[in-house]
């Protein structure tokens, strides 16, 4: 079989540059090895629909990486727009913030379709393709309506919300309705499956009986497959990023003090005010921790253009300013705010000097900065992780010390508790949280996903394909055509 996976954000293959968000960085491992193709945004649009829109087209790894130009005139109505301004809220249970119109959903369709017309190129009887993410929820019923009849499997890297709240989203029928044109639908969550299930039945009146739903467009599989980390990988290179030059750096700076480390991408889902305002309560009702620990709250700013974005990054400036200004010190400051991305080795780095993981969002579809922190430890003298019960790992990572963000006191007393616990506890709650890790890998992932896709071909009751993808012909860049 030849896999295409599909994405908006492609990773760099750059092994230092900063990454952005999760998909891409956690995709790149895997789809190296694999043999895959990865299709995406190359980041820049074109103003006219040109006759090849590929940009580039390079290889990586086993397989290849083809870059596209999006429409330049709907690129803003589909990125900024319907998928970061409808549902993404939405999918983050925030309708509450939902601001499209109904120009921003033809343009989603539009971006949708056009790159369905670019995958024609890799059309092959023999081929299959993942799409991720929500930025593509309707692109599995494009090319149906083009013809094509081979496995095509979706998957959601964020949580699925209750179905009351995707009523918000404009069109939400008709778009949750093309997604039924999809052969297996993975989630994060068993409850994000349900809740999609549950929309099935409220909204379109179609029930799914051992995980399957019948709808004009055939059948289709919905399946839980929690998204994992490379463990040994991560772990491997924290142990080595001890030794970077900016990670000595860090630890040169904190002469003794403890420190808490959180990263995140700017993002209201991420729970960044709750967490600023749990340290700022940790220091009023534990004033003697002044001085014996600080956060490093790395906060990568995203998607600046939407509104609900720049004004949480000015808010955060404001209150991360206002909580130094009173409880720092002439040569303490309680919280450092770093607005920019690092690399993945100094992050590992970062995380493995931190003695406590700070991962509160109020939803998320998984969350690896939580993974990451976890097999980054030093197993012999491992930092603790607290961590939302609202984020996918929480599942996974039930031995982490596990917090609601939006109770603020029990945030900051959960903090000291970390800051307190004995290393032999430390070390149990690491071991239990390092065994789930290493059942549930980035490998394991892509693997059982693309069988249970491969299956779809096959008739019921013939036994599962075997996961191996071939090699693509990628001499002289000249691929599919
Ligand atoms: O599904 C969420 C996700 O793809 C994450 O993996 C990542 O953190 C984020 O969205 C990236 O968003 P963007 O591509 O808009 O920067």
């Amino acid at each position: 079989m030849d896999l295409v996976v599909v994405s908006n954000r492609v990773a760099r293959a750059k092994a230092n540059e900063p990454m952005t968000g999760g998909l891409a960085a956690a995709l790149l491992p895997v789809v190296e090895k694999s043999g895959a193709i990865w299709v995406g945004s190359s980041g820049r649009v074109r103003d006219a629909a040109h006759r090849d829109s590929f940009a580039e087209i390079r290889t990586l790894g086993a397989g290849a990486l083809a870059l596209l130009d999006l429409p330049a005139a709907h690129y803003g109505g589909y990125y900024e727009g319907f998928a970061n301004s409808a549902l993404w809220p939405a999918l983050h249970s925030r309708a509450d913030l939902i601001r499209v119109s109904h120009d921003d959903y033809a343009s989603y369709r539009e971006v949708n379709a056009f790159m369905a017309r670019a995958l024609m190129r890799f059309r092959k009887p023999d081929a299959a393709f993942w799409i991720q993410d929500y930025h593509f929820l309707a692109l599995g019923a494009e090319m149906r309506a083009l013809g094509v009849k081979s496995p095509i499997g979706f998957f959601l890297h964020t949580p699925w919300p209750a179905q009351c709240v995707m009523v918000g989203v404009p069109h939400h029928r008709e778009l949750i309705e093309a997604m039924l044109a999809y052969d297996l639908i993975g989630f994060q969550t068993e409850g994000d499956r349900e809740n999609f299930a549950d929309y099935l039945r409220a909204h379109l009146g179609l029930a799914a009986r051992d995980g399957v739903v019948v709808s004009r467009f055939g059948t289709t599989r919905l399946a839980a497959f929690p998204i994992g980390i490379d463990v040994e990988g991560f772990a491997a290179q924290a142990q080595r990023a001890m030794s970077h030059p900016e990670v000595s750096r860090l630890r040169r700076s904190l002469h003794g003090e403890r420190l808490a480390i959180g990263v995140d991408r700017v993002d209201y889902s991420k729970g960044l005010v709750n967490r600023i305002s749990a340290f700022d309560r940790l220091f009023e009702m534990q004033p003697a921790l002044k001085r014996t620990v600080s956060l490093l709250q790395i906060a990568t700013p995203s998607r600046g253009g939407i509104a609900a974005y720049a004004s949480l990054q000015d808010d955060l400036a404001r209150q991360v300013t206002d909580v130094n200004g009173r409880h720092g010190e002439v040569d303490w400051t309680p919280i450092r705010y770093l607005s920019k991305g690092f690399g993945q080795t100094v992050l590992a780095g970062f995380y493995r000097t931190a003695q406590v993981g700070v991962v509160t969002p109020l939803h998320d579809g998984m969350n690896l900065v939580a993974k990451e922190y976890v097999a980054a430890q030093n197993p012999a003298d491992p930092g603790v992780l607290v961590l939302s019960r609202f984020a996918g790992a929480a599942n996974e990572l039930d031995a982490a010390l596990l917090v609601n963000p939006h109770d603020i006191d029990g945030m900051a007393r959960t903090i000291a508790t970390a800051l307190a616990m004995p290393a032999p506890e430390r070390r149990l709650r690491w071991e239990t949280m390092m065994a789930r890790l290493r059942a549930g890998t980035i490998h394991r992932w892509f693997s059982s996903f693309v069988a249970a896709l491969e299956a779809t071909r096959e008739p019921a009751g013939t036994p599962p394909w075997s996961p191996e993808v071939r090699p693509l012909r990628t001499a002289g860049g000249a691929l599919y055509h």
